[in-house]
């Protein structure tokens, strides 16, 4: 028997996991880490911890599963796309890693602009600069941190990091590669005239490999570290998005999925790059070879939620845990008490300012509606009613640009929660359904793996053994009616409050808040 390893090297942890050949989940291991807030809209990681808990986590699901080394055909990786890792010469961390969901790159973003030109870059890189991006984040620190910028030898995204570390090899994939502002998506590498506009050293940034693509292979020092076997292979895998994809059967045009993790996406493969011409939601290349992504990003998706219970709910957690049951579990069942609309409670989950699709990173949260009735579990239901509604927001405009799904698949943390998926389903006006192996992108980074080695010969064929599906989940014809009345007033917050965010932004600036 053979068996592939999946890693996703996530933003609340890193998670591995080992398949048989025919998709049966051996053994599986997650390790948490924190995310690093030095400032209001700034966000950090120590890419560091993600090997540790990477190493960890092989090592664990390896001694658990009993499976020897010797079997393993393959490794793949996904992980969250964006974040700037800066090398020195001897492949050392310069700096923390500056995450995607990083608001500080807003003059950055518009110094970009202005050389390239927002249309050209849209037409060649497939997204406007994007605070959260990588480009604008190298131009932050060639600006802010010179010495930095001085010694730094090589870019890298998040999964490549622990790549680079499992093999020594510098390498990524167009998927992730595409989510940088510097890649010519169409071409499927990096853009000679972004590059040189923004005075990029191409030496900087590592070779573009397609996902299924052996990158490298297991190092003696890694081998030792995580008792994988020397030698073992490593494909190029690509950004929990496009990984997702895979790990949802995502891999033609007319299919489409959203996942709640700390993000929030929605997600539709193209067999063409297809370029919202307004910017406001993303064209990747997939995981497919040749493949193309239109997708939606709500910065704070799960971690709205997240935030809540951390915030606000320490009881029900030491309950919980008392219990010996998820918190989550208990959240959706307080939350399931209140009606649909929360009461007239309406919440915008810009926590971390919002990419699509107002794609304003000084943006911040807002509870709209709050009345003397309301308790604590309106606002809980409105943090989810609002995460739901800004993935319709989403769902929306890639319908506008073709994406035609007849359902919607659902992943993520989130997705595990029925009440969550009932949301999506009444909003979107679609059944959705989850998978039984709710695993995202761990998983689509195991069947890259398994691809990559020539176990299957293409992702679509190894979707069709590795996935399987649960029951499709039908939206309420009554809810719908009532989130479209209650979805057009969220429509009208953004723009309303506009301004006001923006002068809110200016007192963080001076100080003052
Ligand atoms: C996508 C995005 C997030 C991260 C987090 O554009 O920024 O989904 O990949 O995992």
């Amino acid at each position: 028997m053979k068996y592939v390893l999946g890693i996703d090297v996530g933003t609340s942890g890193t998670k591995s996991l080992l398949t048989d050949e025919a998709g049966k989940i051996v053994s599986e291991d997650s390790i948490e880490y924190k995310m690093a807030q030095p400032r209001d809209g700034w966000a950090e990681q120590d890419p560091n911890d993600w090997w540790e808990a990477a190493a960890d986590t092989i090592a664990s699901i390896l001694s658990k599963s009993g499976v020897s080394p010797d079997e393993i055909a393959g490794v793949g990786l996904s992980g969250q796309m964006h974040g700037l890792v800066m090398l020195s010469d001897g492949g050392d961390v310069i700096r923390p890693a500056i995450l995607w969901c990083d608001g500080r790159t807003g003059d950055e973003c518009r110094e970009i602009t202005d050389i390239i030109g927002r249309e050209r870059l849209i037409s060649i890189s497939g997204n406007p600069a994007l605070a959260g991006f990588t480009a604008g984040k190298i131009l932050w620190v060639r600006k802010n941190e010179p010495e930095n910028y001085d010694k730094c030898r090589v870019v890298m995204l998040p999964k490549d990091y622990v790549r680079y570390k499992l093999t020594g090899e510098y390498a990524t994939d167009a998927g992730d590669a595409s989510g940088t502002n510097l890649l010519d998506i169409k071409v499927r590498d990096w853009s000679s005239a972004i590059l040189g506009d923004l005075q990029i050293d191409r030496a900087l940034l590592p070779p573009v490999l397609e996902s299924c693509q052996i990158a490298g292979r297991i190092s003696r020092r890694a081998s030792e570290r995580t008792g994988l076997k020397e030698g073992t292979p490593v494909v190029a895998g690509s950004g929990d998005n496009m990984a997702s994809a895979i790990g949802t059967g995502v891999v033609k045009a007319g299919v489409a999925f959203t996942t709640i993790g700390t993000s929030g996406v929605v997600y539709a493969q193209s067999d063409r790059p297809k370029i919202d011409a307004k910017g406001r939601i993303h064209t990747f290349c997939s995981a497919v070879p040749s493949g193309y992504a239109l997708m939606g990003c709500t910065l704070s998706a799960g971690q709205s939620l997240k935030w809540f219970k951390n915030e606000f709910c320490s009881e029900e957690s030491a309950n919980a845990q008392l219990n010996g049951i998820s918190v989550y579990k208990v959240l959706d069942e307080i939350a399931e008490e209140i009606p649909v609309g929360s009461g007239g409670l309406v919440f915008l989950p810009y926590l971390m300012g919002e990419r699509s699709p107002v794609l304003d990173e000084e943006s911040r949260g807002v509870f709209f509606g709050i009345s003397a009735v309301h308790t604590k579990a309106n606002f809980l239901r409105s943090v989810m009613e609002g995460v739901a509604f800004s993935q319709r927001a989403c769902f929306d405009i890639l319908c506008e640009n073709g994406a035609a799904p007849k359902e919607m698949l659902i992943c993520g943390g989130g997705g595990s929660s029925r009440l969550w998926r009932q949301m999506l389903a009444d909003n979107y006006c679609m059944p959705v359904r989850t998978l039984k192996n709710n695993q995202g992108g761990a998983l689509g980074a195991a069947i890259m793996a398994a691809v990559g080695t020539g176990i299957f010969g293409s992702l679509d064929e190894a979707c069709g053994t590795f996935l399987e599906y649960g029951e499709l989940q039908y939206p309420d014809a009554k809810a719908s009616e009532k989130y479209k009345r209650i979805y057009n007033i969220y429509e009208m917050l953004y723009p309303t409050l506009s301004e006001a965010f923006h002068a809110l932004a200016d007192l963080r600036r001076e100080g003052i808040v």
